[in-house]
């Protein structure tokens, strides 16, 4: 019998590469998506199987994080041996916002989570996609040990989460565990993320069809890795003999600068004629300096990775040109729109 892993975010970007990490270790993966009156699959769409055909392994079931009782009775109906938790409002400018839905969805949706598993009386193992955005204000290098100073409500919620984790590892024996992942990225990743926003302007500006972005804070520090090796660390969470917490990161320390140069050095340009800056993309309170130390991760999960911020940069800017040479008009009037009101 192949294992069964069902997975909430499964369109997110990090949902998508644990979709495909898990189907490729054989498992039969479900997973949660929203009713939408547009397809939001397009992460996914490449795993598609039709369901009737008997070698689909990947199925999909409308749900939502707010509503319970379906969490409930989707778990115990499916009674998955693992499960995922990766569902969430994660971005963090948008929280100032919206905190009261994402106080709803990425805090009190994480417990509605671990509730549903306890209330449908399944045995599983229980995964928390929790945040360095934890540590917010407490300097770095941060692990497992260093306390927790949220800045911003989507970090005041993944404290939430990360707590109501353990109480339900403490109070009822469940096999849950934290995930507290730093900053990683890919091709997949959300438009309006840093990383993705200067790639994504990069490969417009060098086709000449864009001649700047707008930008906020440059100053601050981040450790970005790469999306596709850290699923991988969160299943290895999952398979050790004892539920514990993890930190996973890569130990490098970049600026919003130093990847700015970096992708924009690598299509040949000079970041500093075209960046602008927009005071929208600050953020009320700003969290300077995430840098990890997943020492513990490595010693008791063998958990390495091997993709550094500046290869981070060149994968995600060739990913991105490539995008934009096929899609050619509407990948360009994505770009343009997406000023609309986003941060
Ligand atoms: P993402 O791309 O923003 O994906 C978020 C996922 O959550 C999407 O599938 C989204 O569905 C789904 N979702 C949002 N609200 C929901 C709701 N009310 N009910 C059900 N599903 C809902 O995020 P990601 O980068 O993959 O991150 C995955 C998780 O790790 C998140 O919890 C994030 O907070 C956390 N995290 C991320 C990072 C990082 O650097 N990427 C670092 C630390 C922690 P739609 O597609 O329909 O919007
Ligand atoms: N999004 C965005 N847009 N950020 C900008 C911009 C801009 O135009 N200009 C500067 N920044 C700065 C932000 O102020 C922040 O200091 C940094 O770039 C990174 O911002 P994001 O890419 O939005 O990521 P984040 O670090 O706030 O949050 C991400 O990482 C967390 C883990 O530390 C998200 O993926 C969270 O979900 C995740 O938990």
């Amino acid at each position: 019998m192949a294992r069964r892993a069902f997975i909430t975010g499964i369109t997110g970007q990090d949902g998508s590469y644990l979709a495909e990490f898990l189907l490729g270790k054989g498992y039969e993966v479900h997973g949660l998506i929203r009713r939408a009156s547009t397809f939001n699959t397009s992460r996914i769409n490449h795993l598609y199987v039709d369901p009737h055909d008997e070698a689909a392994q990947l199925f999909l079931h409308y749900g939502d994080l707010g509503d319970g009782a379906r969490l409930v009775s989707l778990l115990g109906e499916l009674r998955p041996d693992e499960v995922y938790n990766l569902a969430a409002q994660s971005h963090v400018r948008v929280s100032f916002d919206e905190p009261e839905h994402t106080g709803d969805v990425t805090g009190v949706g994480s417990m509605r989570m671990l509730e549903a598993v306890r209330m449908s009386g399944i045995h599983t193992r229980f995964y928390q996609a929790s945040s360095s955005e934890m540590f917010g204000a407490s300097p770095p290098p941060q692990n497992e040990q260093t306390s927790f100073w949220p800045r911003s409500p989507y970090g005041a919620a993944k404290v939430y989460s990360y707590w109501v984790t353990r109480n339900y590892r403490e109070a009822y024996g469940m096999f849950a565990v934290n995930g507290i992942l730093f900053n990683h990225e890919s091709p997949r990743r959300g438009e309006t993320f840093v990383t993705r926003k200067i790639t994504r302007a990069v490969s417009a500006i060098k086709a000449g069809v864009q001649d700047h972005v707008y930008l906020g804070n440059l100053d601050s520090v981040r450790d970005w890795g790469y999306a596709a090796e850290y699923v991988e660390g969160m299943w290895r969470m999952l398979q050790a003999d004892e539920p514990d917490d993890y930190v996973l990161a890569t130990g490098g320390s970049f600026t919003v600068r130093d990847f700015l140069t970096a992708a924009f050095a690598h299509a040949g340009l000079d970041w500093e004629k075209h960046v602008r800056f927009d005071e929208r993309y600050l953020r009320p309170a700003e969290v300077d300096a995430l840098v990890g130390d997943a020492s513990k991760a490595r010693e008791r999960l063998g958990w390495v990775p091997t993709v550094d911020t500046a290869e981070l940069a060149r994968i995600m800017v060739d990913a991105d040109i490539e995008a934009l040479a096929c899609a050619g008009r509407p990948w360009i009037d994505t770009v343009r729109l997406e000023s609309w009101g986003t941060k």
